[in-house]
């Protein structure tokens, strides 16, 4: 599915516009230039020496790039490329402040290189050794070394057309500095990352990597899909959706995860403007809010997007490390990633992760069951060794195994007689509920098993919003008005989302500087603890801040009203309402993860059923 989309989208247009910041000679920016320029620090660590370096190699043209380090670049960071090289008067420039061979006719605000200020090398040739050797095509090679910011040396130098910087020390006579960096490993960890997002945002040119002598990177020139593909978890080609979508002049392209694949930190996420790699808070925030209600807020999507917009509608000379950028008109941006990421997600909503056929297996006979299995069969022989998956998407079914429970007399579970034949819905017929949380079904093709509580939040939740977009939202007025205490802060972000919370359902007044006055509940909510509701309402507009369209914070407050109004584990059903729910999350949309991003059913089909018994 994935591949099929990738083939589609061609290579990046932005790339061509490289070709022609090349063969300009380097000259002293004049004055009224430099003063708007993005000043600032340029080299915080061996990253963003290494990060600048390259991106002069891909500046200058080069088809290969190959980066040598040592210590994670502590004692050595080495670019070198085969790019359109310098002459030696050029190479003395070069190392000036200021001076650049990009920026044509002053263009400030029509950047298409990577680098426009002129500040990389002497920044990093002054808190460190440098050595610069170059060699344009049909000349000799020379080579200037500079040792923290002084002229220490220059003569001939044999190499291939092409430049190559070595820097050497970095920031060993800094003291300030040198406290700050962090071990070999995680400087390396940093510069690993720098590299890969400059591989994702040029797939045209091949790049090396090699660490303490040992080749960690080889990516021969592709097309953007195959090396975003090289450089994110292979996982995503079970577990990705395809992105492409284009409003306004803007087209976004790419590939995020589906929401039960996700990760504990947010640092499989790359993110490139017109081919620069950026790590942007608006961009961020949007990927983040195309999640909101799928995914748990301390879980992270994985996600490589590329977004491209006319050069007049975004400024990158607005952050020193050229990582941040300045849209236009940024609510444009936002609708067109929360807009087309959301679409793609409910698209693929039905696909949870945990229904993939072959990881079932794998959490089905992961260990606790197993052990537990074999407690009760004493002679029973070694079945097949699983290691845990690892993947966080499987949350659910591995809760299973913590607790216990698939083995333990379950005095909730009733059996329905099977009758034949099983009627073709997607999700089977109730069979019966185990612990008095799962709910066990029998469909055509295998076994389903569904998180009652996971499920019902979500279908609470879709049918609130349904009604508030259709406009009519039932509310439940409570007999006798409801005080709840509640801390001051809280009281008032309850009172400032007053009227949003009605929009809902919930109508709230102020009661007093420390209490509120509940008086009428959203009617999907059933009986339920009305201070617990209002206390965790008010964490979540805490945690809202920022700007934030008025849908995303109904969507998210929905949700936590979802969450309080819906059955919870432990509560017997009859057969009759297992089936409805059953039969309600096939017509949902999004109904394959609950609001948190774990899914809410999976599936074992009969063939790995056969397996697990040694049928096949
Ligand atoms: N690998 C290279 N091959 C050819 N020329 C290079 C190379 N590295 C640097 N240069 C030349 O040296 C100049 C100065 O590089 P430097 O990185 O300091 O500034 P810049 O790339 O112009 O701007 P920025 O500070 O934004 O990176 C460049 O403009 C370019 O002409
Ligand atoms: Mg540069």
């Amino acid at each position: 599915m994935l591949s099929e989309f990738w083939r589609k989208i061609s290579a990046s247009p932005a790339a061509s516009d490289w070709d022609k910041t090349l063969n300009m000679s380097i000259r002293r920016l004049p004055p009224e230039l430099i003063n708007r320029i993005a000043a600032g620090e340029v080299v915080e660590r061996p990253a963003s020496a290494l990060k600048e370096l390259v991106e002069n190699a891909l500046d200058a043209g080069a088809n290969q790039v190959a980066v040598r380090l040592y210590a994670g670049g502590l004692e050595l960071i080495e670019v070198a490329d085969d790019g359109c090289g310098m002459t030696p008067d050029e190479m003395r420039l070069a190392l000036e402040r200021h001076a650049t061979s990009k920026l044509p006719e002053d263009a400030i605000d029509r950047i298409t290189s990577f680098g426009f200020r002129g500040e990389a090398l002497p920044s990093i040739a002054s808190v460190s050794r440098l050595t610069v050797e170059s060699r344009v095509r049909g000349a000799d090679g020379w080579r200037i070394e500079i040792d923290h910011g002084a002229e220490a040396g220059e003569g001939p130098a044999a190499l291939p057309p092409g430049t190559r910087i070595k820097v050497e020390g970095l920031f060993d006579k800094v003291p300030a500095r040198r406290k700050f960096l962090r071990s070999p490993r995680s400087e390396y960890g940093a510069c690993l990352d720098a590299v890969k997002r400059l591989a994702m945002a040029r797939s045209d040119v091949g790049f090396t990597l090699e660490h303490d002598g040992r080749r960690v990177l080889t990516l021969a020139a592709a097309e953007p899909p195959a090396r975003v593909a090289e450089l994110l978890t292979h996982e995503l080609d079970r577990h990705g959706i395809g992105i492409d979508c284009a409003r306004e002049g803007m087209r976004l392209t790419g590939v995020i995860s589906l929401p039960t694949f996700n990760r504990g930190v947010a640092d499989q996420q790359f993110l490139f403007v017109n081919s620069r790699p950026v790590k942007d808070r608006l961009l961020v925030g949007a990927l983040r809010g195309a999640y909101r209600d799928l995914i748990a807020r301390d879980r992270h999507p994985i996600a490589a997007l590329f977004l491209e917009i006319p050069l007049d509608e975004v400024d990158v000379n607005v952050h020193p490390a050229k990582t941040e950028v300045r849209f236009r008109d940024p609510q444009a941006v936002r609708g067109l990633i929360i807009g087309g990421l959301r679409r793609a997600l409910d698209e693929e909503s039905g696909r949870s992760a945990a229904r993939e056929q072959a990881a079932a297996p794998v959490m089905w006979t992961s260990s606790a069951i197993y052990d537990q299995a074999l407690d009760r069969h004493p002679g029973g022989s070694g079945g097949p060794a699983v290691e845990d998956s690892g993947i966080p998407a499987f949350a659910g079914m591995a809760r299973i195994a913590d607790e216990q429970r698939l083995f333990e007399p379950a005095p909730a579970a009733r059996a329905e007689p099977a009758f034949e034949p099983v009627p073709a819905f997607p999700l089977g017929v109730a069979r019966g509920q185990v612990a008095a949380t799962y709910i066990v079904a029998e469909a055509e093709d295998g076994l389903v098993i569904v998180d009652q509580h996971a499920a019902h939040e979500r279908l609470v939740l879709e049918r609130m919003r349904a009604a508030r977009e259709g406009g009519t939202v039932a509310r439940q007025a409570l007999l006798l008005p409801e005080v709840v205490e509640l801390e001051e802060p809280d009281c008032d972000r309850l009172e400032g989302a007053a009227a949003d919370l009605a929009e809902l359902g919930l109508e709230v007044e102020r009661f007093g500087p420390t209490a509120m006055l509940v008086r009428t509940v959203p009617a999907a909510l059933g009986k339920t603890d009305i201070a617990g509701l209002l206390s965790d309402l008010a964490a979540e507009i805490a945690d809202l801040g920022g700007p934030m369209s008025l849908r995303d914070k109904l969507d998210l407050v929905a949700a936590t009203i979802a969450c309080h109004g819906s059955v919870r584990a432990g509560r017997i059903l009859s057969v009759a309402e297992m089936n409805a729910l059953l039969r309600e999350m096939e017509v949902t949309p999004r109904s394959g993860q609950c609001n948190h991003g774990r899914p809410t059913w999976v599936k074992l089909g009969h063939g790995e059923i056969e397996k697990l018994f040694g049928r096949k």
